[in-house]
């Protein structure tokens, strides 16, 4: 696991090439490892409501997870990232775009496919304790999944139970507890084990480890690694937290108001990344151990973005802000190897 460290926020981008890529995203390799999940040009407009408005909540996302690594989708809330999770998931429809898992399209598939997509993708949620029936003693809850996929009988199921508790290092002692008689980090730990235990290729971590205490945080990540590396899982970590996405991703992918700004490797992150608004996030990194003052500086980004403009969706935050900004969106283009943004500036 990386050191969790704060950023240098005086970034010197280098004199790269600039090279357009309009394929909107990471469609170039990071490694040779198989693809487990590609998005590309995946958009969502939430339709309705009171005042029949439309939410833009996601445009124009392409991405690739590859077998065992891991990629990070970072911004602030309300930036698309778990509608992002929810049309992978089947809950919401996506609007245009294509998802491939596994190679298989799954676009728009719906639940008679769903149960198919969920041995290959499991989900970890922000509060594990939604995902627990009250009365469903632990036990009980980490064989449910074993049962309902038909992988084994309820003799082993009960077995693999106990080998579950061991692989999230929690005593099996604990399977006849109720979920409201666990901490939030224990908690977190059996959602972990039931979400491993049929062995999916992909786990989407939606803000898994925001709502816990720093230091549980931190065991939680750790955990992660170690379970990432035995079962050559593929992870998705969903979060506002860059600190927190860059100690355990590959690769991180920046998005403000629905859009992609910025996809890099993770230990290029502090001297490397160049977006403004990523930037902007990275200056905000400067206050992880105070976590007042870095609430109150990402609802400040969040509360100008721009996301029906037909220029750059930063347009009106941005400091570097040109003419061309608020009339063309940029495409997404290669600096280098697994760097992309979106912006108009050419001198990075
Ligand atoms: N079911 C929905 N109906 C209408 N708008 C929605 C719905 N779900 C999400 N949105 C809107 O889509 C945008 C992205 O939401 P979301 O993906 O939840 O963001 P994040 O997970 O990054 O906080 C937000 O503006 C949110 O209000
Ligand atoms: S495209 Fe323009 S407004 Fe958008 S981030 Fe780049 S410089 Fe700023
Ligand atoms: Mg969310």
């Amino acid at each position: 696991m990386k050191d969790m460290g704060n950023a240098d926020n005086s970034i010197v981008p280098s004199n790269i090439e600039n090279n357009t890529d309009n394929t909107g995203g990471a469609e170039a390799s990071v490694s040779e490892d198989p693809v487990i999940l590609e998005l590309k040009h995946v958009c969502k407009t939430f339709k309705g409501g009171k005042k029949s408005t439309e939410t833009k909540a996601v445009q124009d996302v392409s991405l690739v997870v590859r077998q065992g690594k891991s990629i990070g989708v970072v911004g602030e809330s309300g930036c698309g990232k778990s509608t992002i999770a929810r049309m992978i998931t089947q809950f919401t429809p996506t609007s245009s775009g294509q998802i491939l898992l596994d190679g298989q399209d799954i676009t728009n598939i719906g639940p008679s496919g769903a149960k198919e997509i969920y041995r290959k993708v499991q989900m970890v949620f922000q509060d594990p304790y939604s995902v627990f029936s009250p009365r469903m003693q632990v036990g009980t809850f980490l064989e449910e999944g074993l049962l309902h996929f038909g992988i084994m009988s309820h003799a082993e199921a009960a077995k693999e139970a106990v080998a579950l508790m061991e692989q999230v290092e929690l005593s099996p002692d604990l399977l006849t507890r109720f979920p409201h008689q666990l901490s939030g980090g224990q908690q977190q730990r059996v959602a972990i084990a039931r979400a491993i235990s049929i062995k999916p290729k992909l786990l989407i971590l939606d803000e898994a480890t925001s709502a816990l205490d720093v230091s549980v945080q931190k065991q939680v990540l750790k955990l992660l690694v170690k379970l990432q590396k035995r079962n050559n899982l593929s992870y998705l970590f969903i979060g506002h937290d860059l600190a927190v996405i860059r100690s355990i991703t590959d690769q991180v992918i920046v998005m403000y108001a629905g859009r992609l700004m910025e996809e890099i490797d993770s230990e290029e992150l502090d001297y490397h990344a160049c977006h403004p608004y990523t930037q902007r996030l990275l200056g905000s990194v400067f206050s992880i151990h105070d976590r007042d003052v870095k609430e109150i500086e990402l609802e400040y980004l969040g509360m100008e973005d721009d996301r029906e403009s037909k220029g750059c969706v930063f347009c009106n935050r941005c400091p570097y802000a040109m003419d061309i900004c608020s009339k063309e969106a940029p495409v997404m283009r290669t600096l280098h190897d697994n760097h992309r943004i979106a912006c108009h500036l050419k001198d990075f």
